[in-house]
């Protein structure tokens, strides 16, 4: 019998492309997911990538009776990758307590409703906004955790604390938060990618629509930083390449006996500026990337990429994927997405 695993949020950006490499890698996932930042039809992408349609329940990781009937239904859940959660930094601004509950809430549901039914592994989608403003880059596990600067970014580290008291209190529970430095990209199949609602936040997407004349000309936010071309640097990973490290997760906590609880940080290990992406962007794909110059984005931080070097030891997993190859399958996906929806 194939392992069965438990996504939850498995019809979102990450989740999806999980899925795919779940069901390729032999497991059997089992989709959760309420439809607040997907679309059902992500379900018949993946049938079309795989040939094979995971088992879908539409609802809410919030609901305990809902939980509860999945868990009973499929009997032999073994583990559970969590993506469900909100993600914008600037909504969590404006209304923190609809992150906390979302985020917060799933997360301790989950464990309650995992418990309950002796499911010990799990993996959490945790993110490089932890670290906040780093000390140093690359920036290792142990970096120092200060307060975080968004309620989105707080909701992460307060649902690290819980796996890891938790994980304390019940000895058999075996845990991975995964820190996700930037993920971009799409699947190269051009059949799933990231399905922004309204006008995207993010560097990438907001690009490939600037690209596509959907929206303004791109902004690059500051100029004057402290890096080598004075634009931000980030850690951009294909998501395809995040997605495997989910399936390393697993596989590193099925070879585990005892229980526990671990951080790993999932980037590439470089960093790229914000001029240099658009730089690859518009060689790579041949088209012009229309941008002005603006003023630094609040809460910014000039520099932010990963240290690699536990997951790379610890579960053998790297990054395998090119800046360049990440470039060309989101433009191959938003040239789909106009498609499916011009109003997008
Ligand atoms: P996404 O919005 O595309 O996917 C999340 C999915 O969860 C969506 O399909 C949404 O409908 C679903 N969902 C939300 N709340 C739910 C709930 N209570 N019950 C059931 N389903 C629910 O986001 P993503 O980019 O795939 O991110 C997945 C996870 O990774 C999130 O937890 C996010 O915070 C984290 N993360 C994302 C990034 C990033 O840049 N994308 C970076 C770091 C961490
Ligand atoms: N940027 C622009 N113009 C834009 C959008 C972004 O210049 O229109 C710049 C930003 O200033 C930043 C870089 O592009 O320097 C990347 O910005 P993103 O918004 O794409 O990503 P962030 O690094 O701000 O944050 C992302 C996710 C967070 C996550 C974090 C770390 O949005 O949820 O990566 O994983 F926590």
């Amino acid at each position: 019998m194939k392992p069965k695993i438990l996504v939850t949020g498995g019809l979102g950006y990450i989740g999806s492309h999980t899925v795919v490499e779940l069901i390729f890698a032999g497991y059997d996932p089992v989709i959760i997911d309420n439809l607040s930042n997907s679309e059902a039809f992500i379900l018949d992408r993946i049938f079309s990538i795989t040939n094979y349609k995971p088992r879908f329940y539409q609802g809410d990781c919030n609901d305990n009776f809902f939980l509860n009937e999945v868990f009973t239904t499929e009997q032999s859940i073994i583990g559970v990758i969590h993506f469900a959660g909100y993600k914008s930094v600037g909504e969590s601004m404006r209304d923190p307590l609809k992150y906390y509950i979302n985020n917060v809430g799933s997360t301790t549901n989950l464990l309650e409703v995992m418990h309950k039914y002796n499911v010990k592994l799990f993996v959490f989608s945790s993110s490089a906004t932890v670290y906040g403003s780093p000390m140093r880059n690359p920036i290792v596990e142990t970096e120092f955790i200060k307060e975080a600067s968004s309620p989105y970014g707080s909701t992460k580290i307060v649902c690290e604390n819980i796996l890891k008291e938790v994980c304390q209190a019940l000895p058999t529970l075996q845990v991975v938060s995964l820190r996700y430095f930037n993920p971009i990209g799409a699947h190269n199949s051009g059949l799933i990618g990231e399905l922004p609602k309204g006008k995207p936040n993010n560097l990438v997407p907001y690009l490939t629509q600037a690209v596509a004349g959907l929206v303004d000309d791109l902004q690059v936010f500051g100029i004057d930083y402290p890096t080598a071309d004075g634009s931000c640097v980030r850690d951009y990973i294909h998501v395809s390449d995040l997605a495997l490290a989910h399936i390393a997760a697993l596989q590193y906590l099925m070879t585990k006996t005892e229980g526990l609880y671990e951080v790993f940080n999932v980037g590439t290990g470089s960093g790229t500026s914000v001029f240099e992406l658009i730089t690859r962007f518009e060689t790579v794909n041949s088209v012009k990337v229309p941008y002005t110059v603006g003023p630094r984005r609040a809460g910014d931080v000039p520099s932010c990429f990963a240290n690699v070097d536990k997951i790379n030891t610890t579960m053998g997993w790297a990054s395998k994927k090119t800046l360049d190859e990440s470039l060309q399958d989101v433009w191959r996906w938003q040239k789909t997405l106009i498609d499916i929806n011009p109003i997008l």
